[in-house]
């Protein structure tokens, strides 16, 4: 059932804070260390891997894009993120020194789980993420992580991608501590950071009156962007996924930086451009963008960290997350994003659940 909520989508994003709750401690050990012993990535193992695909379709494919960033920063392995049905025919570089991650939320869609098959094939070692015991995937990946995000039932993915990314950055600090990369108290304390995320999130979750004041604004808009740098724009993919398939509104994602060589030819008056800034490192960069597409007519909605009220000399609107290292803010962030998505397609009248076109389990190539 709902729970009381008027959608599921509705219902599952409230869920996150417990989702991801649920996904770190039920890996953790006496010590409040990451325990991955069933999966056998032990440091001897670990020191062998010299390359990381992280292979996914969607949304899944979108956690994947925070994961690398997680685990080059955190373990610096070397990962390529990449679409399943690409993946599968490009003849990718394995040997068994290579491990693939497959992230899915079902554990059944076709195309990722021929990539893994692939995968093993070519002797790769082989990791599965997923929300679904017993999946295909779960079954047949040698080892599997489970997020523990509880039935999804919205085609719109919200829960399950919040929490493949604590995964993610569970086994990116597992493998920056067997790498050496990382030693124990940097360790515990990027752990002990990731623990607080839910209670950011709960902040967020609050502040649903604003959004939905700024979906009225921009339910309208025949078109729109996204923009970001860093993990912002791994963050700004998902949030421009969730707004065409559940709002039917076109919207593209672009690194910031980007945008002037080509797109920003389409901002117009009044072109909704939702711009993340909630990495401290490149705040100031950020708002330059801003004023980039200010300049050229757009309605700007930023989000950003409590503090960086800065940004209210160049956002039309502003969606403040409590403060966070830049590592997770793109997680907290994200909540509003999906939360934007949501209340436009309310506002729209649309099926916000079952979106047209759309299944929740693709197990078609
Ligand atoms: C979007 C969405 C899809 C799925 C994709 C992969 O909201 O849900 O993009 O993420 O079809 O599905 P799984 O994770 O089940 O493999």
């Amino acid at each position: 059932t709902k729970g009381g909520y008027p959608h599921f989508m509705l219902k599952e994003i409230h869920e996150q804070p417990k989702g991801i709750q649920e996904t770190i401690l039920r890996r953790l050990d006496a010590d409040g260390l990451v325990r991955f012993d069933d999966i056998r990535l032990s440091k001897e193992d670990l020191a062998e891997i010299d390359k990381i695909y992280i292979v996914a379709c969607g949304t899944a494919y979108h956690a994947g894009l925070v994961g690398k960033k997680a685990i080059e920063k955190m373990a610096r392995i070397k990962v390529d993120v990449e679409i399943a049905s690409e993946f599968r025919y490009d003849n990718p570089f394995i040997d068994s020194k290579t491990l693939v991650i497959i992230v899915s939320q079902s554990g059944e869609t076709l195309d990722t789980l021929a990539a893994l098959r692939e995968a093993k094939r070519k002797g790769a070692r082989t990791l599965a993420i997923t929300n679904v015991m017993g999946s295909s995937i779960a079954r047949e990946a040698e080892h599997v992580i489970y997020t523990w995000a509880g039935p999804e039932i919205a085609v719109a993915s919200t829960k399950a991608y919040t929490t493949q990314i604590a995964c993610l950055f569970m086994l990116a600090l597992d493998m920056g501590y067997k790498r050496g990369v990382l030693d124990l108290a940097a360790y515990r304390e990027i752990l002990e950071k990731l623990k607080g995320i839910p209670e950011k999130i709960k902040a967020v979750l609050k502040n649903d009156l604003q959004v939905q004041k700024i979906a009225g604004k921009i339910k309208d808009a025949a078109h729109g962007f996204y923009i970001g740098r860093g993990m912002d724009y791994s963050i700004a993919v998902e949030g421009s996924l969730k707004m065409k398939e559940i709002s039917y509104v076109h919207t593209e994602a672009f690194p910031s930086g980007e945008l002037k060589h080509g797109t920003i030819a389409l901002i117009e008056d009044g072109t909704p451009v939702i711009a993340l800034a909630t990495q401290q490192s490149l705040f100031e960069k950020s708002i330059s963008n801003m004023k980039e597409v200010k300049a050229r007519g757009a309605y700007v909605i930023g989000v950003t960290l409590e503090g960086n009220e800065l940004i209210e000399e160049v956002a039309d609107d502003v969606l403040y997350i409590p403060k966070v290292d830049d590592m997770f803010a793109g997680l907290v962030g994200v909540v509003y994003l999906q939360l934007l998505a949501y209340h436009v397609s309310v506002m729209k009248g649309l099926d916000v659940d079952k979106p047209r076109n759309l299944a929740k389990s693709v197990t078609v190539e």
